[in-house]
């Protein structure tokens, strides 16, 4: 059986959580691969909501395996406190595997990421703070923590006395910060192990032989398409690969096991932190939009920038993700519009421009070029087929599905699990 990727087709916040949760039922691993705690998924189970960060949201399904694959970065007092606040609330979470490939997001990794944002100042990225960019630089720099190393604890001296060695310099010389001493790193790493080692699986090992065993393996996206450190608007993005490839580095699958790509679709736009942004709104819709679609960050509380939908965008997540499938999330905000632009292409230096342009620059300029579809004022929060939605809804998602390139399969309609309108079923 299959193996599925879902995964943001824009800037992140598209609605990943809801998405994973619904489909938890029908499946037996959720697999995060990249990112770490920057993440924010919201998931509404009855009246009950959730804010997971570094946990799949596949957590919430009892029947679910939930993984966190060696692509991921893990904040060990992160994980600590996410798993006894759902324990708190009666949430098992004993099935949870941890690669023990996986990185560990260190003390002082946080620390760099947030003396490193200052020192950019107007430059500054907009990180959420949280050690990602610093910690994926480690493992690519070979001075990586991984969480194999917590029972080890020779290695693991080593390894953080290696790491500091050139860090220290660094946050004394350039950021006149106080050295940080290796011993009280490891001495805090060390008091995470026996807490965490229950979880410590060969990750690997396990999602091939599920897989070869005819279980179905979901892999769960952290932020989105154009937060790809190499597919998208460099530098404003995360450190790591989001789109669909990551999957594969990340967890130790390979791609001829993977058979669907979903691409989780906001109706509209956001984003968090700097970067360019070609259909942001500065006015009253923008504000409507944010209101509306409760468009607060769920990791910072940053509230995020908001603009009309962008099909170049939608395409380019279809193009270097391979997207079999849409869904469309938060389709419910957008009623009460009389007509909704839709971005169509862009206005380069005088010149209409059709594609994602790969030039940061001239995306920097990209003005959008708008089409004005007509509005629906009825409410669709209990629509449950496609014929439920009024005519204009319907010609909106059919707008949509027609400029982005793949078919749309689901579309969300509201928080909840059931706010769904399911027109193709995924597994
Ligand atoms: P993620 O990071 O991609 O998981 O998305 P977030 O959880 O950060 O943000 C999506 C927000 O939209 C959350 O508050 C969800 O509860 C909410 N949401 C998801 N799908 C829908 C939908 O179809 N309609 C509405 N109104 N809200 C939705
Ligand atoms: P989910 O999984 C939206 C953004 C940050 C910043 C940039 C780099 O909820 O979609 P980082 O801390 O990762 O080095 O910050 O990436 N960012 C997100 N934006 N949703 C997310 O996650 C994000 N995770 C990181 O705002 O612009
Ligand atoms: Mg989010």
């Amino acid at each position: 059986m299959p193996a599925l990727v879902l995964l943001g087709a824009q800037w992140g916040d598209e609605g990943k959580g809801k998405a994973t949760d619904l489909l938890g039922g029908s499946v037996d691993y959720v697999v995060r691969y990249q990112g770490g705690n920057n993440a924010g998924h919201t998931v509404v189970v009855g009246d009950q909501k959730y804010a997971l960060h570094l946990l799949p949201s596949g957590i919430l399904t009892p029947e679910c395996t939930p993984v966190i694959g060696n692509g991921v970065v893990v904040d060990p007092a992160v994980l600590l406190s996410e798993l006894k606040g759902l324990n708190d609330r009666g949430v098992d979470t004993s099935k949870l595997l941890i690669s023990g490939n996986a990185h560990l997001i260190t003390p002082y990794n946080v620390t760099l990421d947030k003396v490193g944002e200052r020192f950019l100042g107007k430059r500054k990225i907009g990180t959420t703070g949280r050690g990602i960019g610093p910690t994926y630089a480690d493992k690519i720099n070979r001075v990586g923590i991984r969480v194999q190393d917590l029972y080890d604890e020779s290695i693991l001296t080593q390894k953080v006395e290696a790491a500091l060695d050139g860090k220290n310099q660094l946050l004394a010389k350039l950021y006149n910060r106080r050295a940080i001493e290796a011993g009280a790193i490891v001495e805090e790493m060390l008091q995470y192990a026996e807490q965490i080692k229950p979880f410590v699986a060969d990750t690997t090992l396990i999602l091939n032989n599920a897989l070869d065993d005819g279980k179905v393996v979901l892999f769960e996206g952290g932020q989105g398409t154009l937060l790809d450190v190499d597919h998208g608007t460099y530098p404003f993005v995360t450190s790591s690969n989001p789109t669909a490839g990551g999957a594969c580095t990340g967890t130790g699958v390979g791609p001829t096991k993977i058979s669907r790509v979903i691409g989780i679709l906001k109706a509209y736009t956001t984003r968090v932190g700097a970067g360019p942004f070609p259909t942001e709104l500065f006015d009253q819709d923008g504000e409507d939009l944010r209101r509306i679609g409760g468009e607060r960050g769920v990791t910072t509380g940053r509230d995020r920038r908001c603009g009309w939908f962008d099909a170049p965008i939608a395409r380019y997540a279809t193009r270097v993700n391979g997207l079999t499938d849409f869904f469309l999330t938060k389709l419910d905000v957008l009623t009460g519009w009389e007509q909704i632009p839709v971005c169509v292409a862009y206005e380069i230096d005088g010149k209409r421009v059709e594609e994602l342009p790969y030039s940061q620059t001239d995306f920097h300029h990209a003005k959008p070029i708008y089409e004005y579809l007509p509005g629906w004022s009825e409410d669709i929060t209990k629509a449950k087929t496609f014929g439920d939605l009024p005519k204009n809804a319907q010609a909106y998602v059919k707008a949509l599905e027609e400029m982005s390139g793949a078919p749309i399969s689901a579309i969300g309609v509201g928080p909840g699990r059931t706010e769904t309108i399911e027109i193709n079923s995924f597994i």
